[in-house]
């Protein structure tokens, strides 16, 4: 049976992260293929949170290729160096948006996207894809997402 989060979306978003951890740690562990942890992993987020789209892109050759989301359907491939996605794997560091529009050569998968944080995933040493977050408030991130859901991402790096 799949386990239950059972962490109230009307508490803080640092409070939730805090829960998010120990829990995404034990939904992990017990499964090494990375496609179902990924599924899980945004699934978990997306309960917690009310953001627009969760979801991983996979660095494959030049291109990040869609992987396990949720939101609305979204962009398949991004060129390395395109759009946020792009731009943090090749700087090889997260990148939050305050507003998409002053974002030069942000990707519109969705016209309802004003802010958006990208997170570099990095396993075996190498980094493997990114995991995007896309909010309709505008200025929805803050470094406190940053340093929360750098620290998440790690959890599923060791499954590489
Ligand atoms: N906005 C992203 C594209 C991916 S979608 O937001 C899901 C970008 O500029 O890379």
């Amino acid at each position: 049976m799949a386990e239950e989060l059972n962490i109230p979306r009307e508490i803080g978003r640092a409070e939730k992260y805090q829960r998010l951890y120990p829990a995404l740690e034990s939904l992990l562990e017990g499964e090494d293929d990375l496609i179902a942890n990924m599924a899980n992993f945004v699934g978990a987020l997306m309960e917690c949170f009310d953001f627009l789209w969760i979801g991983f892109y996979r660095l494959q050759g030049s291109e990040l290729v869609l992987g396990p989301f949720q939101g609305p359907l979204a962009c398949t491939r991004i060129k390395v160096g395109s759009g946020v996605c792009g731009a943090s794997v090749r700087e090889g560091r997260s990148i939050l948006v305050p507003d998409v529009e002053k974002f030069p050569g942000h990707i519109a998968c969705s016209s309802r996207s004003r802010s958006e944080l990208v997170v570099p995933v990095r396993g075996r040493g190498i980094i493997q894809g990114v995991l995007d977050l896309d909010s309709e408030k505008l200025d929805d991130f803050s470094a406190l997402d940053q340093h929360h859901l750098e620290r998440l991402v790690e959890l599923l790096a060791k499954h590489y």
